[in-house]
Parts: structure tokens; C-alpha cells; sequence
């Protein structure tokens, strides 16, 4: 990390990493944790949709067959929910404490996903965003940007994350948001990418592609770039 970034620069803030399935955010969330803990910065981590014992609860219902039939108000309003529950139990208290919060997924994921892809308006994901997290907006949300044949490529070499150990068979390895079609996905890549331009001072858009490493230089460059601006 650059010299010139400390813990203290990060103490207190909300840093969201976000994309399309398969950006390798989750990858880039861990390496980013490991070298702000080398800092001295106390973390926590999350990811959504879960982060709590009734989130995972949510996340089941949202990402397994058992959401079959959910509409997409429905859909968008349980996302929120989850989320509701993780910034009252986890994030307000950690921010509060001074902690690092590192977030796997955000709003900008149901802006994208039930907004731009989905088909609802963004003004009333907004308002119901306004009411479930009350004002703990993140300071800032790093989009991991990555064509989509190459996120779709990374999603079908096995071994990639724990539930995606098993062989490529499609429906025995995707969950439910990530069987939609194509298009779908196109449209959420879309969308994250309208976000960083209409909240540039939010959002910072990162090229996904390449080796792991060589995205997290990008990031640490990103993150640095952010907190340490006069
Ligand atoms: P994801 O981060 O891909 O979880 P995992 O890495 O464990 O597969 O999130 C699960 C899916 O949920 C993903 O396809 C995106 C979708 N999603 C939404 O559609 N809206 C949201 O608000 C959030 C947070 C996620």
C-alpha cells in the first residue's frame, strides 16, 4: 500500500466493492482487508445479500430455487431488508467504533441488478435505500469492471469460490440471479457503470481485468487515491 495511506485515514469509512458475477470482487475484498489490517486499521467485513443470522436467512430465499416466483419489487424490497438488518447489527455500530467497513455488495448491487437490469425505477429504489440504511451511505464504492465473456468465463472454471467447486454443469452451480440471461447481465455491467458517472465523487470505476494481483494494484491505487485527496 502507499506509504502516504494509514489506518487512520480509513478509521470510520464505508468501502464497498462491486460488479457484475464473476468481476472477482470477493478475491479483491480479502486482499484489500488483509493489507489495510497490515496498516493497523481495524476491520469488519461483509457481504450481502447475509452478513447476519436473518440475512442469510433472506439469502437463501433470494439466491435459491426457494425464491421462485418472486417478483421483482418483491425481490428488490428483500435485498433491502437484508441490508436494514446488517447496517442496524454490524455496520452503524462498527463506523461508530471507528472500524474499517469493507462491504461485498451495496445499494449500487440493487441499483444495477432490480434498477438498470431489472426494469425498476431508480428513484424508488432510492427512496426505499433512503429508509433501510438511514443515511449510512458508503464513502466510497470501487466497481470492478469487466466484459461480460470474461466474467462468464471466469464463472464457469471451477474452483473460482466455495460454491463453485463443482464442475460447470449450469443450475447445479449458479444461483438464482446469475441464471438470467446475457442481456441481463449486460444491463447490470450497464448500470454500475451510469452510477460512477452520475456519483463521481462516490465511485471509482477499476479495470477487472487481468491477474489478481495486477486488479489490486489498481484498487490499493483507487483506495489511496480516495482517502489520502486533501
Ligand atoms: P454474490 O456477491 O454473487 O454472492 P456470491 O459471490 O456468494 O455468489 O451475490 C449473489 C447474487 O445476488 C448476485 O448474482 C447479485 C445478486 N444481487 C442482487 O441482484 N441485488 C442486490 O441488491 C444484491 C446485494 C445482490
Amino acid at each position: 500500500m502507499n506509504a502516504t495511506l494509514s489506518a487512520l485515514h480509513v478509521a470510520g469509512k464505508f468501502i464497498v466493492l462491486d460488479g457484475i458475477d464473476g468481476c472477482g470482487k470477493s478475491t479483491q475484498l480479502h486482499m484489500l482487508q488483509t493489507i489495510l489490517e497490515q496498516l493497523g486499521a481495524a476491520i469488519l467485513c461483509v457481504r450481502e445479500p447475509g452478513g447476519t443470522a436473518i440475512g442469510e436467512h433472506i439469502r437463501e430465499l433470494l439466491l435459491s430455487s426457494k425464491g421462485e416466483g418472486l417478483n421483482m419489487r418483491a425481490e428488490m424490497l428483500l435485498y433491502m431488508a437484508s441490508r436494514a438488518q446488517l447496517v442496524g447489527e454490524k455496520i452503524r455500530p462498527a463506523l461508530a467504533a471507528g472500524h474499517t467497513v469493507l462491504s461485498d455488495r451495496y445499494v449500487s448491487s440493487t441499483l444495477a441488478y432490480q434498477g438498470s437490469a431489472g426494469g425498476l425505477p431508480i428513484d424508488n429504489i432510492m427512496h426505499v435505500a433512503q429508509a433501510a440504511i438511514d443515511g449510512t451511505w458508503p464513502d466510497l464504492t470501487i466497481i470492478l469492471d469487466l466484459p461480460l465473456e470474461k466474467a462468464m468465463t471466469r464463472l464457469q472454471s471451477p474452483g473460482k469460490s466455495a460454491k463453485k467447486k463443482q464442475p460447470p454443469q449450469p443450475g447445479l452451480f449458479q444461483d438464482r440471479i446469475e441464471q438470467r440471461q446475457q442481456n441481463y447481465h449486460e444491463l447490470v455491467r450497464q448500470g454500475f457503470l451510469q452510477q460512477a458517472k452520475n456519483y463521481p465523487d462516490h465511485y471509482k470505476v477499476v479495470s477487472a481485468i487481468g491477474t489478481p494481483d495486477a486488479v489490486f494494484q489498481r484498487v490499493q491505487a483507487a483506495v489511496c487515491e480516495y482517502f489520502t485527496a486533501a
